[in-house]
């Protein structure tokens, strides 16, 4: 199915004038399914959620479909903007419009969280000229894949306006036939071209909003549909980033954007699917008398691991359900695995501790020679 996105937001913010006509305060907490004390990334989540689930393409059945997707994105506009969810609290919807609503309605579907039906524009109609894909990598840390997070790019790119004057555009070659004399033609291939408007670049800036999805796996692809084109600078994070020097396409589509996810490498944890792995060095002591030690976990809790037997060297600790939770099913979480490594003491025992040692732990003298298993 090919979704045509100019209509569509174009239906999108007409809709919206309508309705704030007509509508009184709604409740934007209940449409977004949350308490009043919810987060910032609490409302990107549930929005993003709701917003798969309600939106008029998977609802074609549903009259209501269509305003109940409107609320949602009314109810996302006002409670993502910390000063309008301010003024809403206090004041409600009405309090949003006294306000005086402003103009510059910016649609949130659009800048949100790239293609969400994982679709791809359909490719019957290659003969457009369409523009570079952009591909980009976006490092995020093991603690942002644990606990999931929103990542702002801001993404500049010169958008073309008509302007007085024209251009040629559209040019092809067609074959003309041309009369030389009495019965003898002539076939020649001459270009020919459209006039069409004149067109001026003008830089316009756009937030893109990327969900770094909990347990998202390394490499994966976020497409933001019709983004590539023309974009010529990006920031993540306040980092500039020039993607692409050439000309700007006039006609034609516009290619996609995509970012790449990248897990940054952790000081502590290695990830291996769902799993964690870390390692824990011990003093001879505690290793021999047992322990009880704290790690913080990447979202700030904290893992116990306590032992009051003897534990050896390389011994592997498995911790249940602490590892990340799967991407697909977050309700599915792998394990985390720990495991020791033992602090010698340096230097030499006395006569006195040798013979201590030997009391302690009475264990006869040998050895074997061995090789690998
Ligand atoms: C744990 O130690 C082993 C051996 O030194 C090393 O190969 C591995 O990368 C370490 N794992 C982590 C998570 O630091
Ligand atoms: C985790 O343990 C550390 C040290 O034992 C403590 O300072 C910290 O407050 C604990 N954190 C949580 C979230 O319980």
């Amino acid at each position: 199915m090919k979704v045509n996105w100019n209509t569509y937001l174009f239906a999108f913010v007409c809709f919206t004038c309508a309705i704030d006509l007509v509508l009184t305060g709604r409740d934007f907490y209940k449409i977004l399914k949350l308490p009043r004390t919810a987060t910032l990334n609490q409302i990107k989540k549930s929005y993003r959620t709701l917003a798969k689930e309600l939106h008029p393409d998977k609802n074609k059945n549903d009259p209501k479909a269509q305003e109940r997707f409107q609320d949602l994105g009314a109810a996302y506009e006002a409670l993502s903007d910390p000063d309008k969810r301010k003024t809403y609290d206090r004041h409600g919807e009405e309090g949003l419009k006294r306000q005086g609503n402003d103009d510059s309605f910016h649609d949130p579907f659009s800048s949100f969280f790239g293609d969400f039906f994982g679709g791809s524009r359909d490719d019957e109609h290659r003969h457009v000229p369409r523009g570079g894909d952009l591909v980009m990598d976006l490092h995020v840390t093991l603690e942002e894949v644990y606990n999931g997070n929103f990542i702002e790019v801001v993404r500049v790119k010169p958008v073309a306006k008509e302007t007085s004057g024209s251009r040629r555009c559209n040019c092809r070659m067609e074959m003309r036939t041309i009369q030389m004399g009495p019965g003898r033609f002539q076939m020649m291939q001459d270009q020919v071209c459209d006039e069409c408007p004149n067109i001026k670049f003008v830089t316009e800036e756009k937030v893109l909003e990327i969900e770094v999805e909990v347990g998202v796996p390394d490499g994966y692809q976020i497409p933001f549909l019709a983004e590539g084109l023309y974009a010529t600078l990006i920031t993540v994070k306040s980092i500039v980033f020039i993607l692409n020097t050439g000309e700007p396409h006039i006609e034609g589509e516009p290619g996609d954007l995509k970012f790449i996810i990248r897990v940054q490498k952790h000081t502590r944890f290695e990830r291996r699917n769902n799993d964690l792995y870390t390692n824990l060095t011990i003093t001879l002591q505690d290793a021999l008398n047992g322990f009880d030690v704290t790690l913080p976990h990447l979202d700030g809790h904290n893992v116990t691991i306590k032992r009051e037997k003897i534990t050896w060297p390389g011994a592997r600790i498995k911790k249940k359900g602490e590892g990340l939770p799967q991407h697909d099913q977050n309700n599915i979480i792998g394990d985390l695995y720990v495991t020791v490594d033992i602090d010698f003491p340096k230097g030499e025992l006395t006569g006195e501790q040798r013979e201590a040692v030997k009391t302690l732990l009475n264990q006869e003298s040998k050895h074997r020679l061995y090789n690998g298993i």
